[in-house]
């Protein structure tokens, strides 16, 4: 099973960024545990900050592997373009957030990625990337 992770704006930031809210764990150091639980997952990791790329990068594994679990950050709230390449890959997309964007703002509470993805796990801080992964393996 081939899975990439993608993560948009600022989540390169993690482990400082705001540690009250997104926690004080870089996401490589995260992946590193997430490869070594799931030795079975051929599993791959890309972070932008740029919107374009984000969108190159679903177009470029969309037709190939066999899920992508994206976390879009900011651009989720905004993206047309990104909600827009969700749809028009076949490999299923998951949607995930650190934070539960619900609690949050109210432009939080808006997501342009929901309608195209096969489910949304949010709130439950890094671990909604383990509990996607398990999704994919059920
Ligand atoms: C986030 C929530 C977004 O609203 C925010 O802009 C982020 C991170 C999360 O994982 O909780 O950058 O996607």
């Amino acid at each position: 099973m081939k899975l990439m992770i993608i993560n948009g704006p600022n989540l390169n930031l993690l482990g400082k960024r705001e540690p009250e809210v997104y926690g004080s764990t870089t996401f490589e150091d995260y992946f590193g545990q997430l490869k070594t639980k799931f030795p079975q997952v051929e599993l791959s990791y890309f972070q932008s900050n740029i919107e374009g790329e984000i969108i190159g990068k679903i177009q470029e594994v969309g037709f190939d592997y066999d899920g992508i679990i994206l976390n879009a950050a900011a651009y989720t709230h905004t993206s047309v373009g990104i909600g827009d390449a969700v749809k028009a890959v076949n490999a299923p997309v998951i949607e995930v957030h650190i934070s539960n964007t619900h609690k949050r703002e109210e432009y939080r509470h808006v997501s342009f990625i929901s309608s195209g993805a096969k489910g949304v796990i949010l709130g439950f801080g890094l671990q909604s990337y383990d509990l996607a992964i398990q999704s994919f393996l059920s």
